[in-house]
């Protein structure tokens, strides 16, 4: 079971997208999959499941909420209750391999000035307990299913850096990091990667001392995919190559030679289909290079984190 959290600052890069489009496009080539709303916007979880579905069926009881919210209530929580096979995505892949859900809350929101009460302590010590408690919280949920019950897991971070997003980066194997190529967009990815290397750093530090021998982290980040590309004569157009060039450089990471195109119509229907852009079925060459750039980025990542 690989674990893999996308991630970025800033939101609208295409974190959802990617998410729900490598997700299917692995299921397609037979893998079982496993999906994680981690973000209050609940766009992973809508792209999959109809909101009223959601509302009568998941609200109260079945979202990552709950696991959370039992943490703030000094209990365990087994995940594998939120585990959910969404229909329609279903029906698409014939049988193939398989995408599962963990649904997402809007209470997400309040959730983490609530966890925030946990940390600290009477002294130093217990504090960093505190800290390992609270941040392993994902992981430790993951780490109660079988090893073999799903190939990859992907976790879809909001955007920003707070302990909900941290407990995703300390359950992680691997981190994904989308982005468009724009100033802003690439803008925070320094940042980004700083920030998990020190959590990273205080992790370990802390889990020296944890409650009992806690294990070492070390995600090691995939890389950086480029979403919204437009072309023309077949190429990035030369003000995005501008950024996709400076990013390559100046980032330090490996940035995929693969890339998503911008196609209006295809990704904004998508989520009320249930279906990913990349399980569709439509005619036209447009259509067809668009799906065409979504299995090349799957075969990339997939090779990144080692998937056969
Ligand atoms: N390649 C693309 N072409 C056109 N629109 C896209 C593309 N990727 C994402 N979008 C749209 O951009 C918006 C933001 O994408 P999303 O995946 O939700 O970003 P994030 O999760 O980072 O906030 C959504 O409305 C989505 O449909
Ligand atoms: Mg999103």
């Amino acid at each position: 079971m690989k674990i893999v959290s996308v991630i970025n600052y800033k939101g609208g890069v295409g974190k959802t997208t990617v998410t729900a489009n490598i997700a299917a496009e692995l299921a397609m080539r037979g893998k079982k999959i496993l999906i994680i709303d981690l973000d209050p916007q609940t766009n992973l979880t809508f792209s999959f499941i109809r909101p009223a579905d959601w509302e009568k069926n998941f609200a109260e009881r079945r979202t990552i909420k709950e696991s959370f919210d039992s943490l703030l209530e000094g209990k365990n929580f087994d995940i594998t209750k939120l585990i959910y096979a969404p229909s329609r995505v279903k029906v698409a892949l014939a049988g193939r391999g398989n995408i599962d859900i963990i649904c997402s809350h809007l209470g997400l929101i309040n959730v983490d000035l609530e966890l925030a009460t946990l940390l600290g302590g009477a002294n130093m010590r217990q504090s960093k307990q505190n800290f390992i408690r609270v941040h392993r919280r994902l992981a430790d949920g993951l780490a109660e299913m079988e090893d073999d019950a799903y190939d990859v897991v992907l976790i879809d971070c909001p955007p920003n850096f707070n302990i909900v997003t941290k407990t995703a980066i300390v359950a992680s194997d691997y981190i994904l990091v989308p982005t468009r190529p724009d100033y802003l967009s690439t803008l925070g990815i320094d940042y980004l990667i700083r920030n998990v290397a020190s959590l990273v750093a205080d992790y370990n530090d802390y889990a020296k001392e944890g409650p009992a021998v806690t294990e070492e982290i070390q995600p090691a980040t995939i890389g950086i995919v480029f979403n919204m590309i437009q072309e023309r004569s077949e190429a990035p157009i030369s003000a995005q190559q501008t950024y996709m060039q400076q990013v390559r450089r100046q980032s330090g990471l490996t940035v995929f030679t693969s890339y998503i195109k911008r196609n209006d119509t295809l990704f904004a229907s998508a989520p009320e289909s249930g279906v990913p852009v990349v399980l569709q079925s439509h005619s036209g060459g447009t259509y067809r290079s668009v799906v065409e750039g979504l299995e090349e980025v799957t075969t990339e990542f997939a090779g990144s984190i080692g998937l056969v």
